[in-house]
């Protein structure tokens, strides 16, 4: 297995039109992280598909896109909480009828529930945190798998966290949603090496990033402080484009721990 270390594609920017050519499905593209790596992409060439459950931020998105040059984007309304195999099928029928593959799946969507102890965490709430970041990427995944291997280079990308690697008091369903997330990816990567074509299957995890999630967890701290969503895309870059062919199963930050706060002992 081939093996890059963060730090090689943190400030990662690839050539020019890296992405051109390419479909790339973005989730929770509407704000914060995926906002940004969606203009990104899109600013490398690809035609993004902006999943999202609020139209209005996703429209933004799209308007943006269009207004710098990139090549058009689709929007995909839909509340991963909620939706069912219908919608699942009418995603999945869409991109085959319009564009007849895949090339890049970001897993991004994702929501913090509460932080509280174990002891005391409302149950619906753990069900809702684990199906919105664990169990739907799962059946995305799950539904969108052929088309990403009718692509030759194709690539899936999921959002991790700190606490999903290094579990912390009071991080609950969001940090046990992360480990899933971690363990998926690597059963996911083991399970597809080898395969032609070959599908890879990483994680990122962002590190403090200055978002509406990071707020409502650090409610206290000098956002200024933090790194902005369109300063950690380096990595997105690299995983989703043809220089990180056969980079399969591995977790990468996208900032070194010395850069977060005076929080960072609670890295997130
Ligand atoms: N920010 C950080 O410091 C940090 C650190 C580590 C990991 N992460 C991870 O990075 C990812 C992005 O987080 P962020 O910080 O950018 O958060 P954010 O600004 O709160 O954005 C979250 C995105 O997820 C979407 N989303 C939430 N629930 C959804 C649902 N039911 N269906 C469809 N989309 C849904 C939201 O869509 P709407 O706008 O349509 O509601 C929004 O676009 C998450 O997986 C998070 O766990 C973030």
């Amino acid at each position: 297995m081939n093996i890059v270390q963060d730090s090689e594609i943190m400030d990662y920017k690839g050539r020019d039109n890296l992405l051109s050519e390419r479909v790339v499905l973005i989730t929770g593209a509407g704000a914060g992280i995926g906002r940004a790596v969606a203009i990104a992409c899109a600013a490398q060439g690809a035609t993004v598909i902006l999943l999202g459950r609020k139209v209005p931020r996703l429209e933004e998105v799209y308007d943006e896109i269009v207004n710098a040059g990139s090549p058009r984007p689709s929007i995909v309304p839909m509340d991963l909480e909620k939706a069912q195999g219908e919608h699942y099928q009418a995603l999945v029928d869409a991109l085959e009828s319009e564009h007849g593959r895949l090339d890049g799946l970001v897993h991004n969507a994702g929501i913090l529930g509460e932080r509280s102890p174990i002891g005391h965490f409302d149950v619906g709430t753990w069900q809702r945190v684990m199906h919105v970041n664990l169990t739907a990427p799962f059946i995305l995944t799950r539904c969108l798998l052929p088309l990403l291997q009718t692509a030759k280079d194709p690539s899936i990308v999921f959002t991790s966290s700190g606490v999903g690697r290094r579990g912390k008091a009071f991080w609950g369903a969001y940090a046990v949603s992360k480990f899933g997330t971690e363990g998926l990816m690597q059963v996911l990567a083991d399970e597809l090496e080898g395969t032609r074509p070959p599908v890879r299957v990483n994680c990122i995890n962002p590190g403090p990033v200055r978002t509406e999630l990071r707020y409502r967890a650090y409610p206290a701290e000098d956002r200024d402080k933090l790194r902005k969503p369109d300063e950690i895309v380096g990595p997105y870059l690299y995983l989703l484009g043809p220089d990180s062919e056969a980079i399969t199963g591995q977790s990468f930050d996208c900032q070194p721990p010395a850069s977060a706060p005076d929080t960072s002992k609670r890295t997130h």
